[in-house]
């Protein structure tokens, strides 16, 4: 839906009779009532209420945030990059423990600047809120927090505010967790970070229940969107200048199969293809159990679809990998990467790998080592193992020491770092096509921009290429980046 329907729609809401029931008109009705306080607060304090969000973990929880934010902005916050605002809202991850931590710890700090600014909002949502022992937690030991909401009901933000704001005990905590959905809310404000490219879901939740992740329980099940839906969003954002989108899912390639016309991920890409004016295609996480021929086949001919892969590993170890409920052994993996690579010769491969998994050997170590060194990625994420309550891995006994843990993940990334600037160094002298995105933060006489196989590029260059996707001569490579230059007029 245009953003300007939607705005007639909200207009339209007649906010004197209770709210309606059906999606997302329910919504319009709430974020109708929160703009008018809004709007009396304004002539209050004689400024514009603000608003700041902070996002922890991955592309879906970015993604989240920009839909949060758009709700948001409708109903007349103004974005601000401080945590001084009058209302915080921290997004949150719990893959591992560390990301929880951090939460912890910034909530304290919330206190404070809240005993400055009485009317603060403080609200928690994403995947951490959905672990009961975290609501206890925060029920607790912080007051200062006014909502909470999970995963599942994001789209209701404008609601739990009004809760929140005109109840008759709206000075208790609201908290609205979902514990599992299959609805999808379609038609709801949005407001993307950047005009040239986006992420866009496709489906949500994940059922593979990999023993030592905890995403699944606070994702809830598959469900997957309407490629309808899909194709429609992506084409309206290419009408609004998008070059590049991203499609995301925790495991693509298992797209579809919860729809009532199930269809596969590769046709779903062959949709997206045809979108006339968009250029760039990515999209993640594939699964390794999943990707099929036909999606080797369809990134193999497609000139919009990056030469960029990312798919995870987690071990080297057959025997790791039955224990992690990953369903392919260090063959098929290493078979699979074979095979990407005979049709796509030059792609580039990413991956995830976690070290000191319960049980982890020196022996299911070296694997993982042998693989990363046989397939030799362009770049690899490296996680310290992490405990998840409630995940079956957390019980299993013989958890590998930290001090051992520690040695053999400096090993790893020693490897990692080595052969990741080897293939780096190939791209030297080579012309590649740069999708030029910010100005660089040290240095503004640079942009920084990125090639078809998601490398980072600083180059001279002006704001003006912004969104524009250009050939750049690569000069030299620091390992994770390159130095290059501009060759000549856009694409
Ligand atoms: N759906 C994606 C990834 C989601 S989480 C996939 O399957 O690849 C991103 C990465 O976090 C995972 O690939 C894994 O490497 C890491 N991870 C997940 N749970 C973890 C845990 N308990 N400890 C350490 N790393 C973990
Ligand atoms: Fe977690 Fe595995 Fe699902 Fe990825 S596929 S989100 S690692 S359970
Ligand atoms: Fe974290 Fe949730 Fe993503 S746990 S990694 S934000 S799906």
């Amino acid at each position: 839906m245009e953003y300007t329907e939607m705005e007639t729609q909200i207009h339209a809401m007649d906010i004197s009779c209770p709210p309606p029931e059906e999606e997302p008109a329910r919504q319009y009705y709430f974020i109708k009532k929160v703009r008018q306080h809004i709007c009396q607060k304004e002539q209050e304090k004689g400024r514009k209420l603000t608003c700041h969000i902070k996002t922890f973990g991955c592309q879906m929880n970015a993604r989240d945030s920009e839909k949060i934010l758009g709700i948001l902005t409708v109903m007349g916050y103004e974005e601000s990059d401080t945590e001084q605002a009058d209302l915080v809202l921290y997004n949150t991850c719990t893959v591992r423990e560390n990301a929880n931590l951090k939460v912890y710890g910034r909530l304290g700090q919330l206190k404070k600047f809240k005993e400055r600014n009485p009317e603060m909002l403080t609200i928690l949502c994403g995947c951490m809120m959905q672990e009961p022992d975290v609501i206890s937690r925060i029920k607790k030991s912080y007051r200062n927090v006014d909502i909470i909401f999970g995963t599942h009901n994001i789209f209701k933000l404008a609601e739990l505010l009004a809760m929140r704001l005109f109840e008759p005990d709206a000075k208790r905590m609201i908290i609205d967790i979902w514990k599992d959905t299959t609805e999808i809310v379609e038609e709801l404000p949005n407001a993307r970070k950047y005009s040239f490219k986006g992420g866009v879901n496709i489906m949500f939740g994940c059922n593979n229940f990999c023993s030592y992740c905890i995403v699944p329980y606070v994702r809830g099940r598959e469900r997957s969107r309407e490629p309808e839906d899909i194709v429609e969003e992506i084409r309206s954002m290419v009408q609004d200048g998008v070059v590049e989108i991203m499609l995301l899912g925790q495991n693509v390639n298992s797209y579809g199969k919860t729809l009532e016309h199930p269809i596969t991920f590769a046709e779903l890409l062959r949709q997206v293809e045809e979108i006339p004016g968009l250029q760039r295609i990515r999209f993640m996480t594939s699964h390794p159990k999943d990707l099929s021929d036909e999606l080797i086949e369809v990134m193999g001919q497609s000139d919009k679809i990056c030469k960029h892969l990312h798919l995870p590993l987690q071990s080297g170890s057959s025997r790791l990998l039955k224990i992690m409920n990953r369903h392919y052994t260090k063959e098929d993996y290493l078979e699979l990467v074979d095979k990407i690579r005979s049709k796509n010769p030059d792609i580039s491969l990413t991956t995830d790998i976690i070290v000191g998994f319960p049980g982890e050997t020196e022996e299911d170590f070296a694997e993982t080592l042998d693989v990363v060194e046989r397939v030799g990625y362009d770049s690899a994420f490296t996680f310290i193992y992490s405990k998840r309550t409630g995940t079956p891995a957390a019980s299993m006994e013989e958890q590998v020491p930290e001090e051992v843990v520690k040695e053999r993940f400096d090993r790893l990334l020693d490897k990692v770092q080595v052969l990741a600037a080897e293939r780096a160094g190939q791209a030297v002298g080579t012309v590649e096509n740069v999708l030029v995105e910010e100005v660089n933060g040290q240095d503004t006489t640079l942009m920084t921009g990125r090639t078809e196989k998601n490398y980072v590029v600083h180059f001279p260059g002006d704001e003006s290429l912004i969104g524009q996707i250009i050939p750049v001569k690569i000069c030299e490579s620091k390992g994770f980046y390159y130095i290059g230059e501009s060759i000549g007029d856009s694409k």
